[in-house]
């Protein structure tokens, strides 16, 4: 089972293929996260695109796609994959079936979180997630249970990302609608777009996603 998610920022998508990569045993790969992984480690691919994640703008195609292609085909998404925030245009959606056909894979679905821009710089403006495990949390929707420990692995450290403040969230909103109605054009006509009401509670989404997926496994 190969997805992808689709959606404006904190629209919801991690939190979701996080919760839908446990329960289905498949693998969650954001490119955003692979992306800030490469700048914590100070590679050269993190620190060419630490600047365009800092400005919200796309970070190169052929770096974005460079540092997914072994991902895809890695055995630890022999069960499939959910990817987060890729493709971004449709040349990444175009490089995507190409990579896909060449190792005799292909999409199951592509899930669209649909949602208001205005609510989304609240989620934003209010994330911060675990520094160990990742998880995602929110100071006004979804805190930890012990404050200030994480509810997945217990670590006491957490991260607010550099590109969540209004600026940024203005620009990455303003590319977003530059290009997402053409990729879900792209998908259509494959017949693979569902559309998700990402206002919904978080369990609700994940209910949701859930009964479209175990729909199209039977
Ligand atoms: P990326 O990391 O992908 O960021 P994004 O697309 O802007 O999306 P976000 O991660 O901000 O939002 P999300 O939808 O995952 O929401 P989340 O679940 O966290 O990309 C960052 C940058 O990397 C890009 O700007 C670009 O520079 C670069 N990049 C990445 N991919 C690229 C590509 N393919 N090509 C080129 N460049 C690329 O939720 C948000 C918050 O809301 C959380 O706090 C959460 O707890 C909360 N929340 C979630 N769901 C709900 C709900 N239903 N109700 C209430 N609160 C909720
Ligand atoms: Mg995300």
């Amino acid at each position: 089972m190969n997805l992808v998610f689709l959606g404006l920022p904190g629209s919801g998508k991690g939190t979701q293929a996080n919760l839908l990569a446990k329960e289905y045993d498949i693998v969650s790969i954001s490119t955003g996260d692979l992306l800030r992984n490469e700048i914590k480690n100070q590679t050269k691919i993190g620190l060419e695109a630490k600047k365009k994640i800092d400005n919200g703008d796309l970070v190169d195609d052929v770096v974005v796609i460079e540092i997914l292609k072994n991902k895809i085909i890695s055995q630890s998404c022999k069960n499939g994959f959910i990817l987060d925030g890729f493709p971004r245009n449709i040349n990444q959606a175009i490089k995507l079936d190409e990579m896909l056909k060449e190792n005799n894979k292909k999409l199951t679905k592509v899930y669209n979180f649909v949602i208001d821009e205005d609510i989304i710089v609240k989620r934003i403006l209010g994330r911060f997630s675990c520094n160990k495990c990742g998880a995602i949390y929110n100071k006004y929707y979804k805190n930890t249970t012990i404050d200030g420990v994480c509810d997945n692995c217990g670590s006491k450290e957490f991260d607010k990302r550099l590109d969540d403040n209004e600026i940024t969230i203005k620009k990455r909103i303003e590319i977003f609608n530059q290009s997402n109605f053409k990729i879900v054009e792209f998908y259509s006509k494959n017949n693979l777009i569902v559309s998700v009401d990402a206002l919904k509670l978080v369990p609700l989404i994940f209910e949701d996603i859930k009964s479209s997926i175990n729909n199209n496994l039977n």
